[in-house]
């Protein structure tokens, strides 16, 4: 098995950063995996999973040993009554996988277009958009046990989904950082995804962007073909492509509150952008909030907050004068001490630091 060493991970970062991995070995199917683990000194080191470094911010030289996953494949593997299964490899990228389930007449990932990152992050951020989670369309997924070498399947219940959270980003019992905990986190290395996409397709509107564009385009979109259109078209208005301005997505996650806890937000800011939620709580904008505390097209260095999604955080400096890990933390801590002076709110970040 090939270690490579000082490998420079700008490109497999979505921010961009400048940082090495010391050592990094790709994965391309699980037969790498098994060698890896029986290498008793790679089987005792560390270990950093990097899927498509889209949801990760670069602070310094990785020293855990980066597995880099390049498991490819995707194919219909069977059919139910209801609906087709569909297989990706870990390492397929997202959103090459929603064109390919459509131009194969596989529907249903159409609103979940655009999304950066790869197929194997796809459950562990249990990724959402417009309307749709990947929770929805999700059958069952295989990962190898790092510590015991073993496969395992899991179905939705097992991975524990919730908003942008899933069992695999919670510490396991035997994790060094101190569990107890029942989670799969540093231990899963997801090798498979399945996917159950509904034979009887009915779209999802009723998003509020969504709804935008319908009167914008004067109809409602009848295949979903043209809803994966019209969200790359919603996405490129408001998102940066991280191919041309490095970020991570939304940079912290939308808080959510009591209805008591809202309603006295409410009192003192008519404005705040809220939705009820079926569990009773209420879901706030973050967005809206960092917004309304003044942070659109702000700046700590080369990190700054992008002028038309306050979520987002870019690497304003490009590849040629690229930002730092710490200028993006250092960023995003002002942003959340300026919400909670005024909000009460602590904005949770979504990216991992490593
Ligand atoms: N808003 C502002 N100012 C801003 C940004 C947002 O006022 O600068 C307001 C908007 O006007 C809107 C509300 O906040 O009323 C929500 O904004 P938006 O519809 O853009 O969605 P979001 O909550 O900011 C979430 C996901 C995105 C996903 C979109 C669309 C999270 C953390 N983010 O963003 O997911 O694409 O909904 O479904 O849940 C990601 O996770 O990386 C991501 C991009």
């Amino acid at each position: 098995m090939l270690v490579e060493k000082n490998v420079p991970l700008q490109s497999y970062n979505t921010f961009g950063i400048v940082a090495k991995a010391l050592s990094l070995v790709r994965l391309t199917n699980e037969a790498d995996v098994n060698a890896m683990l029986n290498d008793p000194a790679l089987k005792a080191a560390p270990k950093f999973i990097l899927g498509g470094g889209s949801n990760i911010v670069i602070t310094g030289d990785v020293k855990p040993l980066v597995l880099k996953i390049e498991i490819m494949g995707k194919r219909l593997v069977s059919e139910t009554a209801k609906a087709f299964v569909v297989e990706a490899g870990a390492g397929e990228n997202w959103h090459e996988l929603v064109a390919w389930t459509l131009d194969n007449g596989f529907p249903g990932l159409e609103n979940l277009a655009m999304i950066p990152g790869s197929v194997g992050a796809s459950p562990v951020q249990n990724i959402g958009a417009y309307g749709v989670e990947l929770q929805d369309r999700f059958e069952s997924l295989d990962a190898i046990d790092l510590q015991t070498g073993q496969t395992f399947t899991l179905n939705a219940a097992q991975c524990a989904f919730g908003y942008r959270d899933s069992v695999f980003k919670h510490a396991s019992s035997s994790a060094t950082d101190g569990g107890p905990g029942f989670g799969l986190a540093g231990r899963a290395l997801i090798t498979r995804v399945r996917f159950a996409l509904p034979k009887v397709w009915k779209p999802v509107l009723g998003y509020a962007d969504l709804d935008r564009k319908i009167a914008q385009m004067g109809e409602v979109p009848t295949t979903p073909q043209q809803i994966f259109e019209w969200i790359c078209a919603i996405r490129r208005a408001k998102l940066p492509d991280p191919a041309v301005i490095g970020n991570a997505g939304s940079f912290f996650k939308n808080p959510t509150v009591s209805v008591e806890q809202c309603a006295d937000i409410i009192e003192r800011e008519p404005k705040i952008v809220h939705y009820r939620m079926d569990d009773g709580s209420v879901k706030l904008a973050a967005g809206w909030l960092i917004d309304a505390c003044g942070w659109k097209g702000k700046s700590v260095g080369n990190a700054a907050v992008y002028d038309r999604q306050a979520l987002v955080l870019v690497n304003k400096g490009g590849s040629q004068n690229p930002v730092t890990g710490g200028e993006v933390m250092t960023l995003a801590k002002a942003i959340q001490t300026s919400v909670y002076e005024r909000f009460g709110i602590l904005l949770e970040p979504e990216p991992v630091v490593v």
